[in-house]
């Protein structure tokens, strides 16, 4: 960094309220005391000043009692504007208390933590949630954790040899390369369905790529380069109808939390992979896979590891035995601490629906729509392009705006407290990623949209 970056990267720090990183105090601690000192409690600075401006605007607002109570829940979604958990969402008050409760209990039960500090209950209360959250059930179906999405794909794909895969290019990176991987490991087919200038992909498109070989549709819920929202229910039922032995695997990352999913209802060949760190709020290494019951007798991962065992604390040694459910899918050492995070965060969402997490779901799309409603509404007024012509009831939580000087634009932005972020097309063409949440407000969107104009027209002078 020379000297400019370095001011430039303070004033930032300064707008958006970062507090230093604990981590980086306590790696430069010199002495027991000055440990104490950077482990001191003071991660998310609070800021009082905009939830008390936003009671007394309420009325003005028309923000009910129930929303700013939710609201409050997430402090660091008043250190600045926060618009981008699409790409990473920011966590409550509840699954940071969740992790640090996890971490005490090592040092109150030691060894004893698995039962004494309820670890083995945790993960059992991760699978029900999880399930719930897809709209699964654990008789229907089962979960089983992984460190994220990649994994839980790849985990599956090892189990079906050969035949067609079908996916669109609008898919995540990642879904391409581990699509990519298994028809090199496996000598299977792929048959990529193309997205439109405008970031769809027609259903019927994908539909009319489902040949009787097909033994795989992959699909992202919402596109990340245009937040396209694809028809479930109609690829579902096309899909069994086509090819009825075929498994439609979701890839759910952008939809989790703030989309409702059916999954048991959407039929018995629907499995739905994601992990934590956007709408969830979760932070890393909660992924998750839930899985019909059906395949868990005819999937067999290539991969495995003492938890793989259908009874790890027998300690029975030679070749792994698995059992026929979300057990198969493990490997090692269950990542307990993001899930106590992620299931912290879940009860947070929660609670803006009495402690319902499908209500509370089908809330947050309520929220987000009429968020997204917004976003299109104030670019239609500024004139900026967004990119699809399609209305919130066909977009995950986000919207795409087409602008020219993106990575400039976006710099910009974070330097007054606002977060977005950027997906470049060409150059520095491209488009801003604007996401509301289950916790935003409508005045939120238009500040964020009034900005860009701003920043815009500035460059354009
Ligand atoms: C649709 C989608 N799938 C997957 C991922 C990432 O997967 P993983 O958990 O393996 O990092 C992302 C982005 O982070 C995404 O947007």
């Amino acid at each position: 960094m020379d000297a400019g970056q370095r001011v430039a990267a303070a004033q930032l720090a300064a707008k958006v309220g970062a507090a230093p990183s604990r981590l980086t105090a306590m790696l430069a601690a010199k002495s027991p005391e000055g440990l104490r000192a950077a482990v001191a409690p003071a991660a998310v600075p609070v800021a009082a000043e905009p939830a008390r401006l936003r009671r007394e605007l309420a009325g003005a607002l028309g923000l009910t009692e129930a929303d700013l109570a939710f609201r409050d829940l997430y402090p660091g979604l008043d250190l600045g504007i926060y618009a981008c958990s699409h790409s990473m969402g920011v966590p409550s008050v509840a699954g940071p208390a969740a992790v640090a409760e996890h971490l005490e209990q090592v040092g109150r039960h030691g060894i004893g933590v698995w039962d004494e500090g309820a670890w083995v209950l945790l993960m059992d209360q991760y699978r029900e949630r999880v399930a719930e959250l897809v709209g699964g059930n654990l008789t229907d179906g089962d979960v089983t954790w992984f460190p994220n999405a990649s994994e839980a794909l790849s985990a599956v794909l090892e189990g079906i040899e050969g035949g067609t895969l079908v996916y669109s290019a609008g898919h995540f990176t990642t879904g391409h390369y581990v699509h990519h991987q298994w028809a090199q490991n496996t000598g299977g087919k792929l048959v990529e369905v193309p997205v439109d200038e405008d970031g769809s992909v027609p259903t019927a498109r994908l539909i009319a790529a489902l040949t009787p070989d097909v033994r795989v549709l992959s699909i992202s819920h919402v596109l990340f380069e245009s937040g396209w929202l694809q028809d479930l229910p109609a690829l579902a039922a096309a899909l069994k109808q086509r090819c009825p032995d075929a498994l439609l695997l979701v890839d759910a990352y952008q939809t989790c939390g703030s989309v409702p999913i059916d999954a048991a209802a959407l039929g018995d060949h629907v499995a739905v992979v994601a992990a934590g760190h956007k709408q969830l709020r979760s932070g890393t290494g909660a992924g998750f896979l839930y899985l019909p019951r059906r395949w868990y007798a005819t999937l067999t991962p290539k991969r495995t590891g003492w938890w793989n065992h259908r009874a790890p604390f027998a300690f029975e040694k030679g070749p792994v035995v698995r059992a026929e459910d979300g057990t198969r899918f493990r490997s090692g050492t269950p990542t307990v601490m993001a899930q106590a995070m992620l299931l912290g965060e879940l009860a947070a969402l929660a609670t803006s629906a009495n402690g319902s997490l499908t209500a509370a779901i089908q809330r947050a799309r309520g929220v987000t729509s009429r968020l997204v409603q917004t976003l299109l509404d104030a670019c239609a007024r500024e004139g900026l392009a967004v990119r699809g012509a399609w209305p919130a009831s066909q977009r995950g939580a986000f919207v795409c705006i087409e602008v020219e000087a993106g990575p400039a634009i976006n710099e910009a932005l974070a330097h007054q407290g606002i977060r977005v972020d950027f997906r470049p097309r060409e150059g520095d063409r491209g488009w801003l990623r604007v996401s509301g949440n289950a916790a935003g407000f409508p005045y939120e969107m238009e500040a964020v949209v009034t900005a860009i104009a701003r920043e815009r027209a500035g460059r354009s002078r």
